[in-house]
């Protein structure tokens, strides 16, 4: 599977959440990962969205990974999504979903949000993993992303019922 990382957090490759996209890249050699990196570039983005048009395009599952700042996704990923919908790429049938890290802090709305914008692009959204920003310090914690990802690639569990 190719799996798009949408890294909306503007610390780039140091931030804690991408942190956690990286730990399941290094636990499944078997999947693609492409990182873009949004949270950096989302002004070059608005020159020029050939290459997230082309990421999108290429992806099987795209993940938005972001922090919650301030009760809600970061401004990047806001643009992101307007972005994504003015230029009216096609994406209907793909698989989304989101990683994040907070205090636990309105992440449910900023997962809600996301989640919203998702369904309508015609992507068919499967629910989330909401991490504390330390949650890859402990073994218990580590297993998480494991199980989040099994539910991302397991027919039956995907979606909402
Ligand atoms: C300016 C700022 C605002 C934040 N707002 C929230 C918040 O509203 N809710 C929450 O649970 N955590 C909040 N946090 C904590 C971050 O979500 C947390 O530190 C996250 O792991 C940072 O991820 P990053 O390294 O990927 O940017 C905030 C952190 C900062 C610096």
């Amino acid at each position: 599977m190719r799996i798009l990382v949408l890294n909306g957090s503007p610390k780039g490759e140091n931030s804690t959440t991408v942190q956690t996209a990286f730990y399941l890249q290094a636990l499944h050699p078997e999947h693609t990962f492409v990182f873009l990196p949004v949270g950096q570039r989302i002004k070059g983005y608005e020159k020029d969205f050939s290459p997230v048009r082309a990421a999108l395009q290429e992806a099987d599952l795209i993940l938005f990974c972001y922090p919650v700042y301030t009760f809600i996704a970061p401004y990047q990923i806001h643009r992101l999504i307007e972005l994504i919908k003015e230029d009216g790429v096609d994406l209907s049938g793909k698989f989304a979903s989101q990683i994040t890290t907070s205090k636990h802090f309105f992440d449910v709305t900023a997962h809600r949000y996301v989640e919203e914008n998702c369904f309508d692009l015609g992507l068919k959204v499967v629910r989330g993993l909401s991490a504390d920003m330390e949650d890859l310090l402990t073994p218990r914690d580590r297993r998480r992303p494991g199980c989040f990802l099994t539910r991302c690639f397991s027919p039956a569990a995907r979606g909402f019922s």
